[in-house]
């Protein structure tokens, strides 16, 4: 194991050199070349005359490493978990994902057995951000590199341990993105004309802070534009689409045309409430106004086809790479300072200038 470590210590030193997941770099990389030695002893002779590209390509790079998931019913994790785990096995990993089912004693259980079972590295999407300081002592005792992902603790909460960093975007940024939409059409969301912004806001769980920064600053965006607003109604849609869909339908049947925009703090609700919107006889970007966050597969055709006004790019993709990256850079060694615990990958706009672009 100190031999493994020390090769990949080589070849962190090398990757340090950019920030933590700013490569892109998928086989091979110094760091599976290096890890490919752990598995000398057992390999077959002939493995020698091969290039270090198919022994990458082949041999696991021997590291294992445990993801916990808050839930796998969620429709964004979804499709980060699927590219986590496909960054990882294409390295050569020996991945276990758990679905945390939404419940933090069970997640505990989950990164506890993950400790017994002596993983190597551990990234963790929590449950509940309030419960991570359990995580961080549980994981920080048996001296397990980790990467938290999604859901960012505070500064204060990491700092307890210094081979441990979080993996995420600044929520705040996507939702100053869904206000800065809502102001570029062309009544900068005050359709009635009557000199204010009447908005319902459909919010994620409310535990979570992209739910609250989201909630905040695409209010903010507005405002700090010198727009009037009015909350007609905030209720917690918990990530859900039908939930989305559910409180929607309410408002509309309360509000009726009071109802100017619906922001949603992620796609899933909005494509929830994309529906009580048709269901009630309204059309979107001519007499009522609707925005997400995440650009999911289905948000980006919402959006091309003129039926979600727009959303903000999380970048699944993205910070998978640099949750990665990051966990490597730990397995080297690396220890992070108190504050700089945070790793950000930007969010993107998206409207129908762009939104065919992130298509896959
Ligand atoms: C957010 C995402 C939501 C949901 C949530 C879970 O970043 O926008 O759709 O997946 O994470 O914590």
């Amino acid at each position: 194991m100190k031999k493994i470590l020390a090769l990949i210590l080589a070849g962190c030193m090398v990757l340090s050199m950019a920030a933590c997941g700013g490569s892109e770099t998928a086989a091979p990389t110094e760091e599976n070349t290096a890890t490919t030695e752990e598995t000398k002893e057992e390999a077959p002779a002939e493995k020698a005359e091969e290039t270090a590209e198919e022994v990458a390509a082949e041999v696991p790079a021997g590291g294992k490493v445990g993801v916990c998931i808050y839930k796998f019913d969620d429709a964004f994790m979804t499709t980060y978990r699927n590219a986590l785990q496909a960054i990882l096995e294409e390295k050569g990993y020996e991945v276990s994902v758990v679905d945390g089912n939404n419940d933090q004693a069970k997640q505990t259980e989950q990164v506890n057995t993950f400790i017994t079972q002596g993983v190597d590295a551990l990234i963790i999407n929590p449950v509940m951000t309030s419960a991570a300081d359990t995580i961080i002592a549980a994981v920080k005792q048996a001296n397990i590199p980790t990467v938290l992902i999604n859901r960012e603790p505070t500064a204060e909460q990491m700092a307890a341990y210094d081979k441990l960093v979080y993996v995420g975007c600044d929520a705040a940024q996507s939702g100053t993105f869904q206000g800065e939409i809502i102001l570029e059409t062309e009544n900068k969301g005050d359709i009635n004309g009557d000199g204010k912004v009447s908005y319902i806001m459909i919010q994620g769980d409310p535990e979570n802070i992209d739910a609250q920064l989201r909630t905040e600053y695409s209010v903010k965006a507005l405002t700090d534009a010198g727009m009037e607003v009015e909350q007609l109604d905030l209720q917690r849609g918990d990530w859900d689409r039908n939930k989305g869909q559910e409180i929607a339908q309410n408002d509309l049947a309360k509000f009726g045309d009071q109802i100017e925009v619906v922001f949603c703090n992620n796609d899933d609700m909005a494509i929830g409430a994309l529906q009580a919107i048709q269901a009630a006889g309204r059309t979107v970007n001519e007499d009522i106004y609707l925005v997400g966050v995440d650009a999911l597969d289905a948000a980006l055709n919402e959006v091309v086809n003129g039926n979600l006004t727009g959303t903000v790019l999380n970048d699944a993709q993205s910070q998978a790479t640099q949750a990665v990256a990051c966990m490597e850079e730990l397995l080297g060694g690396k220890t992070y300072a108190e504050g700089e615990q945070s790793v950000y990958v930007d969010y993107v706009k998206v409207t129908p200038d762009n939104a065919s672009e992130f298509i896959k």
